[in-house]
């Protein structure tokens, strides 16, 4: 099969390479699938520069979830049999940038029948980590304030309409025009574009004086900083990530003086610690998706060719909302 894969580390464009490689065996509790549709997310870039948590042993193939048909399943796997469109987690060395992936069954889950084969793809990661980070690690409430960072890009967007499905009023950061019309698509009741407008007093303004209840911050440096500066009180900035590249010192003292509560969020943990609590979020959002409340914007659907420069503007920050790669386009 066809693979895109990473034998030095570096820049995405500059590392990625189409290898034809061995096709992929299911061992037991595995189930190997045709891959149908693969998101770009920024992990993968940070795969490819040797930056992310996890480090695979080279060469890997990126690409950390996938939407894909089973073709066959591993010893003792009984959710599943050939023919099942299904959504889940990549088994890294062997990510979902190729024609076939390997995943173990307990991290896939059926594909939500009213989400084509994108959609359903970009329904793992990013609305898992968001729903834990409202949900779960933060208690978002009807009628409370959300304020999204990066909130048109992958994880942000999610946030933006679960924060919505919730009950809540979000508002938006995002960089540029294209990306708040993608933003304002999502549902946002407000959106601030950050190249124009510096988001900290119109938060205040939005909300009266009082602050957004909660902050969800994929962005780090000067996002967070500024963030504490329109944070409610009681209320909670939730660290997501660090796409803009520096990771913040917190001044504890502020948090202190502000009765604000600054709460850490590493989706994948859960799969160690609570991976029935993965299952149901599953079906919850399956559900939300049924139910037309939450839906992944599929911005750009491209070609398996595509991953590197896919890739590369992803981790400049150029992509609006979700861009997926299809092996069958
Ligand atoms: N905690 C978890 O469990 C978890 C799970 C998944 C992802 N993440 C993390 O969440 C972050 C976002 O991931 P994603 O896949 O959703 O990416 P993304 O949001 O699609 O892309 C990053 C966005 O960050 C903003 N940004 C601001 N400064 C930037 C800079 N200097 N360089 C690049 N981007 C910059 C840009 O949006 P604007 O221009 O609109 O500001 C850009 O589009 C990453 O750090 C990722 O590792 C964490």
């Amino acid at each position: 099969m066809k693979a895109w894969q990473v034998a030095e580390l570096g820049e995405p464009r500059d590392v990625l390479q189409l290898t034809e490689v061995d096709d992929p065996v299911a061992g037991p509790g595995q189930v190997l699938v045709g891959v149908l549709a693969a998101p770009g997310n920024f992990p993968d870039v940070l795969l490819c520069r040797g930056q992310y948590q996890i480090k695979p042993p080279l060469p890997f193939t990126p690409g950390v979830e996938l939407c894909g048909e089973v073709l066959a399943v591993g010893a003792g796997v009984d959710r599943f049999a050939p023919g099942d469109r299904i959504v889940g987690t990549a088994n890294l060395p062997g990510g979902g940038f190729a024609e076939l992936a390997v995943l173990d069954a307990e991290n896939a889950f059926p594909a939500p029948a009213s989400l084509d084969d994108a959609e359903a793809a970009a329904l793992v990661i990013g609305y898992q980590t968001s729903w834990f980070a409202l949900h779960r690690r933060t208690r978002l409430l009807p009628g409370e304030t959300l304020l999204v960072h990066a909130a048109a890009g992958g994880v942000g967007s999610t946030a933006v309409q679960l924060g919505k499905a919730a009950g809540a009023k979000v508002i938006g950061v995002v960089g540029g025009a294209a990306k708040a019309d993608y933003c304002r698509a999502l549902g946002a009741d407000l959106v601030i574009d950050r190249h124009t407008e510096d988001f900290v007093p119109i938060v205040k303004e939005f909300t009266g004086g009082r602050g957004a209840d909660v902050i969800y911050d994929p962005v780090g440096g000067d996002a967070y900083a500024k963030s504490t500066k329109c944070v409610a009180f009681e209320g909670r900035i939730l660290v997501i990530g660090f796409a803009g590249g520096t990771i913040p010192q917190p001044a504890l003292n502020h948090a202190l003086i502000k009765n604000y509560s600054i709460i850490g969020l590493h989706w994948g943990l859960y799969k160690q610690y609570d991976q029935r609590a993965i299952h149901d979020c599953h079906a919850e959002l399956t559900r939300l998706a049924d139910e037309g409340l939450v839906k992944p914007l599929i911005s750009e659907r491209l070609s398996l060719a595509d991953v590197p420069d896919g890739l590369g503007r992803l981790g400049d920050g150029e992509t609006v909302g979700r861009i997926v790669f299809q092996p069958g386009i």
